[in-house]
């Protein structure tokens, strides 16, 4: 037993690295709020709802003029850096776009050949660098637990910033799955919220991270059932069906695609992830054209249901697909931009007011 509850500032890195992720997300936590943001294990049912609703209030006072003056004075005192050493548009371009709703300037490092890391100076020492002039990072990289790593050198330096991981190795991506949760609140607004739904995951489960972290995000609501559909060398791993066991998921495993698509409320596809092949070409060995949602699909599907894709999409959803009303990934990219400012508006508190500044709209 502790004492006081642990947190990045009184556990050794060594100490830190070997909890489970449940008590890891216990130690980034700002009294009543997340500090860094690093995993999706985060966030719990209340969390979510919270940021939903913050999401909504900013998108809907976006819309004015007014509105948005007020949203861009809330944070203009401070400024983000956005670290993405791995490629991204989407993130990146929301997470710009999220800054400047809310007044921040923005600077940004994508290519670490043009930064000192090329000179040899450490991640450590580069991130350092960046919180000596900027309020928080915004930070994507290929390496798995490089953003916890660097959460904790921070936060036992002088000057702590808040780090959030927008997309970490193969393993966690929090951001996306709380702009899929976002989406997922919109589109079932009328019929009963999430709760009770069928979410199949079409794809590269083995190494999508937005799906492990999606999967985990879920487990927040009651009696949803999780179809996981992939060829049997891109099944979810098996960490995250231990995680979904430990919380008594109804979830299933399966190859067959069209099978499932009668029953789900929810399709969230993806593209195979090829560039973790450990042998160059190896998914390409792997038939995956039985997961490609095409038009004729769309007859199998309820007429609530929806379908849902991260992003970049290949050739997994035939673009004929587009033009169907249950067709809502465009939204959903949108949706990334409101959640994110929802969520940094939070980190700085600024929550209340814009409750406030809703209210009179
Ligand atoms: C995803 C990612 O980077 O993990 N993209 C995104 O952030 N929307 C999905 C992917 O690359 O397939």
């Amino acid at each position: 037993m502790h004492d006081q509850p642990l947190q990045m500032t009184n556990i050794s890195w060594a100490a830190f690295e070997n909890l489970g992720l449940l008590e890891k997300a216990a130690c980034l936590r700002d009294r009543d709020r997340e500090y860094h943001v690093l995993y999706a294990q985060q966030f719990n049912r209340e969390r979510l709802e919270h940021l939903g609703s913050l999401a909504t209030a900013i998108r809907r006072l976006a819309k004015t003029k007014q509105g948005m003056q007020e949203l861009q004075r809330l944070l203009s005192h401070k400024r983000a850096m956005l670290y993405f050493s791995q490629p991204s548009s989407r993130t990146f371009l929301s997470f710009a776009a999220a800054c400047q709703i809310l007044g921040l300037p923005v600077a940004e490092v994508r290519d670490t050949a043009v930064s000192s890391e090329f000179k040899g100076e450490s991640k450590e020492d580069s991130v350092r660098t960046f919180s000596s002039y900027f309020d928080f990072i915004v930070m994507r990289t290929q390496i798995g637990g490089l953003a916890e790593r660097m959460a904790w050198v921070l936060s036992n330096s002088e000057r702590p910033v808040p780090i959030i991981n927008a997309g970490a190795g193969k393993d966690q991506h929090p951001t996306q799955a709380l702009l899929d949760i976002y989406t997922l609140q919109r589109s079932f607004e009328q019929q009963g919220g999430i709760d009770g739904k069928v979410v199949m995951f079409v794809g590269d489960l083995s190494r999508g991270r937005t799906v492990r972290s999606l999967a985990w995000l879920l487990t927040n609501y009651t009696r949803v059932r999780q179809i996981f559909v992939a060829p049997p060398e891109l099944q979810v791993s098996e960490d995250i069906r231990q995680l979904l066991r430990s919380r008594n998921v109804d979830f299933l495993m399966s190859s067959d695609f069209e099978a499932h698509l009668p029953q789900a409320d929810a399709v969230y596809m993806t593209r195979i992830q090829d560039e973790w092949d450990s042998v160059a070409g190896e998914s390409r060995r792997i038939d995956t054209t039985k997961y490609h949602f095409l038009y004729r699909h769309l007859d199998l599907l309820k007429p609530q249901s929806v379908i849902l894709h991260p992003f970049p999409r290949r050739e997994e959803i035939e673009v004929t697909v587009d033009a169907d009303p249950r067709a809502v990934y465009w939204r959903q990219m949108r949706n990334g931009m409101w959640i994110r400012a929802a969520l940094i508006a939070d980190l700085f508190r600024c929550d209340e007011q814009i409750f406030t500044a809703y209210g009179r709209m």
